[in-house]
């Protein structure tokens, strides 16, 4: 077996190579060494098929992460690509909307509960700030509650300790609120009395929501006159062709999708009812390459799969098999300081370790161990239609072994010892 250093010499160099001419050396946070460990991860990828992913280095992997969940049906889907080259030759970007908008847009509305109408755009920022600056313009109000991770943007950011440049007077409008809380979230609606405008939220993220939790939710705001979102950036195309609201029965005022809605090609959609769409162009949601084809050729076709039902029932299935597999096959000692949550297509790891510097090293040793063994994911298993019993077999041996060392390395305080890389500390926590 190569050393560590063998193994990811390649990526160590790339990353000296690029932190000169790009901070972070990565365009996406959770791509970076902020959750890769140095030395023993790999950094850069080289291509990705089906559900693998190969590093620079030539290392090959089990892809859990699949793009933080951009990808669903798998990398390199020939009919997508066919229908992205089929478009390409009419065209990426034209002087004039396209007939496809219309043609994606009405498969939108087709398949999720509360999309009267549907702009789209392409990161999921842009779809999340378009929900609140739409909710400011129909309510008259301007403080706004959230719920889980929506993006890069001011209004958001600036209510988590990653709020360097973001002044106090847009910070001081937005409230955060836990998860399964109507608690917290009365308590900000009375304090705020009559100037709330929006709750956005993720419908669920690692816990599952509380026995009639999201239709109180959708009670309160209707009776507050509060515009609810809900961001399904991960929920959409994962837990129901219809996401989260499909799933849950609960529809909400707008939604914001992305990711999966055109399986890893950039784009994103605010959708929701025609009353407050139709206030876009008054509020100025607009961009350069919002109407770009071939993302839009690309969610066509992710769209009619999806309509079927097969892909996201397979997701549950997959998802479901490998974790059921992983908890059979991983040693009754891991146990004690992990277990595993949330919907079948998007697991979550649970950690429960108190000491701070123990969790970082503990997380830290299974990463370097599961990516050693090919097996490529952060604290989520995104799992994707191409994934196959020999993979989920491969997944489920690397857990086994990985967390056998991480169980030894508790339980006689060697978990430093067997670190080949300095532990990777949480930067902010965004999910509750
Ligand atoms: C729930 C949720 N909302 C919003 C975003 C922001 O999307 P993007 O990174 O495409 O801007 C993300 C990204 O991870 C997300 O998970």
């Amino acid at each position: 077996m190569p050393t560590l250093a063998e193994r990811y010499a390649a990526s160590v160099e790339q990353l000296a190579r690029a932190e000169r001419v790009i901070p972070l050396a990565s365009q996406t946070f959770s791509k970076s060494r902020t959750q890769y460990p140095v030395g023993a991860a790999p950094l850069f990828a080289q291509r990705s098929l089906g559900c693998h992913t190969w590093d620079i280095d030539g290392n090959e992997y089990v892809d859990l992460v699949s793009s933080l969940g951009a990808v669903a049906l798998g990398y390199g889907d020939e009919e997508i690509n066919e229908a992205v080259i089929r478009q390409l030759r009419d065209g990426v970007t034209l002087s004039l909307a396209h007939p496809i908008e219309a043609e994606v847009a009405e498969r939108i509305v087709d398949l999720i509960p509360c999309a009267e109408m549907v702009r789209f755009a392409k990161n999921g920022t842009d779809a999340t700030s378009a929900a609140i600056r739409l909710a400011r313009a129909h309510t008259g109000r301007e403080h706004v509650i959230v719920c889980g991770y929506h993006g890069w943007q001011d209004w958001y950011i600036g209510s988590t300790s990653m709020n360097r440049g973001v002044p106090e007077r847009t910070r001081s409008l937005t409230h955060a609120i836990p998860f399964n809380d109507i608690y917290a979230l009365n308590a900000v609606i009375s304090e705020m009395e009559g100037q709330v405008a929006a709750l956005i939220m993720e419908p669920m993220t690692s816990a599952w929501p509380k026995e009639g939790y999201l239709e109180e939710v959708r009670r309160i705001t209707e009776a507050q006159g509060i515009v609810l979102a809900f961001d399904e950036m991960l929920t959409g195309f994962r837990f129901a062709p219809g996401g989260a609201q499909e799933y849950f029965g609960v529809t909400p005022d707008l939604a914001s999708f992305g990711k999966a809605l055109a399986n890893g090609f950039p784009l994103s959609a605010i959708v929701g009812k025609r009353e407050i769409l139709d206030l876009m162009p008054s509020i100025f949601f607009s961009g350069t390459f919002g109407g770009e084809t071939l993302s839009l050729a690309a969610a066509k076709v992710v769209l009619d799969r999806m309509a079927t039902g097969e892909p996201t029932a397979r997701l549950a299935d997959i998802g479901g098999t490998l974790l059921e597999k992983v908890e059979a096959a991983r040693p009754a000692a891991s146990r004690d300081f992990l277990s595993f949550s949330g919907h079948p297509s998007w697991v979550f790891q649970q950690w429960s370790i108190e000491d701070p510097e123990t969790l970082a090293q503990a997380k830290t040793l299974l990463l370097q161990e599961m990516l050693r063994r090919g097996v490529l994911v952060l604290n989520t298993h995104d799992v994707t239609t191409a994934f196959t019993d020999t993979d989920v077999d491969h997944v489920v041996g690397a857990y086994a072994e990985s967390l056998a060392i991480v169980s030894e390395g508790i339980a006689h305080g060697t978990l430093a010892d067997r670190l080949e890389c300095e532990p990777i500390r949480p930067l902010f926590r965004v999910r509750s």
